[in-house]
């Protein structure tokens, strides 16, 4: 069956990328929950979607230039619906694991290492999830393909997708599996039968993002892709509901 992930959380009603977010998704009834994870200045893995917290929130910087200490006082609920939910903080991937393991969600956490290179962000991740116990629950994708390459080796039982935009990658498949890595995540809109038969070919699971209307919803679940990731888990869920029946 087709899982449901939610993006940032459940974003179509609570600030991306925040506890409440994922707290939410799994409350719906997600499957999994995508993040996207950053490194402070003093080390501290955290949630985010940006470089920087001048988007989603009031303040300004780039995470890698902060301490933890200034990241969790950063409120990223203020700009977005009406500040509703109060201040709410940038989660720690500590946090975050945490809810993971607990809840028995799964998760698709994004090295959000293709603008910024950040030294050990793989690494850091990697030991956290084992620590948590957490390996078969948890996917880990990016942009950045060579660091995924490299992640496999030295975690070869942690899931990888590779991210693509659009025009997404010819023999998608193929490429894949060459790489070594598991899934292919591209943009929903650049996914034909034919790109599915691809992967299917090799083995490689597809996972789409982000899927955010009815139609193409039902057409993503309609073709057998693994999962989607969408802002509204709500809809996914519904529309899951009719396809199945
Ligand atoms: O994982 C898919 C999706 O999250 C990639 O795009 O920009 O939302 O991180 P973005
Ligand atoms: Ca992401």
């Amino acid at each position: 069956m087709v899982e449901i992930y939610a993006h940032r959380g459940f974003t179509g009603s609570f600030p991306e990328n925040t506890m409440i977010a994922f707290k939410e998704a799994v409350k719906i009834g997600a499957d999994g929950i995508e993040t996207d994870v950053h490194i402070t200045k003093d080390g501290v893995l955290c949630l985010i979607h940006d470089e920087t917290v001048n988007r989603t929130s009031n303040s300004k910087g780039y995470i890698r230039d902060m301490t933890w200490e200034e990241v969790k006082k950063i409120d990223v609920s203020c700009k977005v619906l009406d500040g509703r939910y109060g201040f709410c903080g940038i989660p720690s991937a500590e946090e975050f694991l945490d809810l993971i393991k607990t809840s028995g969600i799964k998760a698709n956490i994004e090295l959000k290492n293709g603008k910024i290179y950040y030294p050990k962000l793989a690494d850091k991740l990697v030991d956290m999830i084992r620590s948590f116990g957490i390996e078969d629950r948890v996917m880990i994708s990016s942009f950045n393909n060579a660091s995924l390459v490299r992640l496999k080796k030295i975690a070869p039982e942690i899931k990888c997708g590779f991210l693509k935009g659009s025009p997404g990658v010819e023999n998608a498949g193929l490429y894949c599996s060459e790489m070594g890595v598991d899934y292919y995540h591209p943009d929903f809109k650049t996914v034909t039968p034919e790109v599915k038969r691809e992967c299917d070919d090799y083995g490689i699971g597809l996972n789409v993002w982000t899927v955010n209307d009815k139609p193409a919803l039902r057409n993503m679940m309609t073709l057998g892709v693994n999962s989607v990731i969408t802002n509204y888990p709500d809809y996914a869920i519904e529309v899951r509901n009719e396809v199945i029946k």
